[in-house]
């Protein structure tokens, strides 16, 4: 009898069965494809590879600015694709290895729920049976596919998704991207700097979900410049062949993709492992939770994307470890104040926290700064583009940290020590005494909290 069954084997799956197994529980986890998730092999990482090599070829590009000339630079997709695979195998290795040393028993083949008893669960994999106590699901999320008319006679072909569009060997001419949300923007930044012609086609008025308005305004200035085209407030309505149909304003509008990446959602995965058979609570198609992780059936707990909400892989690895410690009965709970976004464009733009406009929608009060980047020595000694900005929200009542936004090189770096201030509730006063490292481009966060009147 196992103490934890795991299903799935993602962020969040395989940190709760590292945990779970250096915690000394006897954990069996359930992986059908490769180890890591759509993390390691189809989305976080992969694309951290790929942009970090477009990031190469546009600096080399640039180079001039900075006394070096770089003659014949050139780009080759094939190798870029080679490099991404050998960065995934190597960590998921990696993974394979923590499980080893965490004792973990990984059954690599397709889970199904079987029964669950009063006081174990049955699952089934790989024609046998494996009992356990608890059961963690951990089956995580897949792409949402819009009714939008011809997209499914085309997926796979030119209407690709994330997964696909890490495999192109071939730059296209041009690209179309449906929606501009995270995935979008991400794989849009490296295809326009490797030489496609962008095009992205977002429903909103404004690109990239919930981030700040205005620095969502200087990303899409950002890439405009290099000669993307946004259509926002414009829905899609059809696909065929190459052509994509969308309205805006009333009118109807087509555009030609040699590819045509979908990028408009993913959706947590709750079927085709009998999780009917537990009876957990399910709504809008993601699985219920509490904030220990729990579902609404005793011993079931549920982590990263299936759980919807963020959907994002260090949430998954928090979430992993809440319900491993209240499966140790350690009480611990899923704490939401402090969340890092960041999307990996060049420049890239991270956030924490709350914006003026959630605190101004929650009633609350608040305080703004905003520096544009070059008031941190250090970026204006590495960047020629000083279209960076920095902008830090108290909370007035409280005088504590609400939110910080910023789009800088190294935002997603920056946002770490700042999400660390605001779960810690730190005072002005207490921020104002911390010494960072000079010089560093997140100086621009200790700048901008002496700007604040006390
Ligand atoms: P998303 O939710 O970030 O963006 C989807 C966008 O598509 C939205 O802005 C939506 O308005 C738009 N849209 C939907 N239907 C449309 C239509 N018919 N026409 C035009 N626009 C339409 O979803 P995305 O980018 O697919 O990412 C999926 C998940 O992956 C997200 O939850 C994200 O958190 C995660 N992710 C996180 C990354 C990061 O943290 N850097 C990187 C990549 C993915």
């Amino acid at each position: 009898m196992y103490d934890v069954l795991i299903i799935g084997g993602g962020p969040g799956g395989y940190i709760a069965a590292e945990r779970a197994g250096q915690a000394g529980l006897k954990v069996a986890l359930f992986e059908k494809n490769s180890l890591g998730g759509v993390c390691l092999n189809e989305g976080c990482i992969p694309s951290k590879a790929l942009l970090n090599s477009s990031k190469l070829y546009s600096h080399a590009k640039d180079s001039s600015a900075f006394g070096i000339t770089s003659e014949n630079v050139s780009f080759d997709p094939s190798r870029v694709i080679k490099r991404k695979r050998k960065v995934v195998k190597k960590l998921v290795a990696g993974v394979a290895q923590a499980m080893k040393t965490s004792d973990v028993d990984v059954i690599a083949s397709e889970a199904e729920i079987e029964t669950a008893a009063a006081d174990h669960f049955v699952v089934s994999a790989g024609g046998e049976s494996f009992s356990g106590k608890n059961l963690i699901i951990a089956t995580g999320s897949e792409p949402l596919v819009p009714p939008i008319e011809g997209v499914r006679e085309h997926l796979g072909s030119n209407v690709i998704t994330n997964r696909e569009i890490l495999e192109l060997e071939d730059v296209p001419e041009k690209l179309v991207v449906i929606g501009g949300g995270v995935i979008g923007l991400e794989m849009a930044c490296y295809y326009q700097t490797v030489g496609s012609q962008v095009t992205v086609i977002e429903m909103l008025d404004h690109i990239a979900g919930n981030i700040d308005p205005e620095i969502g305004k200087r990303l899409q200035a950002v890439y405009e410049k290099q000669g993307m085209k946004f259509h926002l407030n414009a829905r899609v309505m059809s696909v065929s062949g190459n052509d994509v149909t969308f309205e805006q304003d009333g009118e109807t509008h087509t555009v030609t993709g040699d590819k045509i990446l979908l990028s408009t959602g993913r959706r947590p995965v709750t079927q085709g492992y009998g999780l009917e058979k537990l009876g957990v609570e399910v709504e809008r198609g993601a699985i219920v939770v509490n904030d220990k992780c729990e579902t609404s059936v005793p011993h079931v707990y549920a982590v990263g994307d299936v759980v919807g909400g963020y959907m994002l892989a260090h949430v998954a690895y928090r979430e992993g470890e809440v319900a491993v410690n209240n499966i140790l009965n350690i009480n611990d709970r899923m704490s939401t104040a402090a969340i890092p976004s960041v999307i990996y464009t060049d420049p890239e733009v991270a956030w924490v926290g709350k914006s003026e406009q959630e605190m101004e929608s929650l009633g609350r009060e608040s305080k703004v700064v905003e520096l544009p980047m070059s008031f941190a020595g250090r970026y204006v000694a590495e960047t020629e583009r000083g279209n960076g900005i920095c902008k830090v929200i108290l909370d007035a009542k409280t005088n504590t940290l609400a939110g910080v936004h910023i789009m800088s090189q190294y935002a997603s770096e920056i946002i770490l020590a700042c999400g660390v201030m605001i779960e810690e509730e730190m005072t002005l006063e207490e921020m104002q005494k911390i010494i960072f490292p000079h010089p560093t481009v997140g100086e621009i966060v200790r700048e901008a909290l002496f700007k604040f009147e006390n």
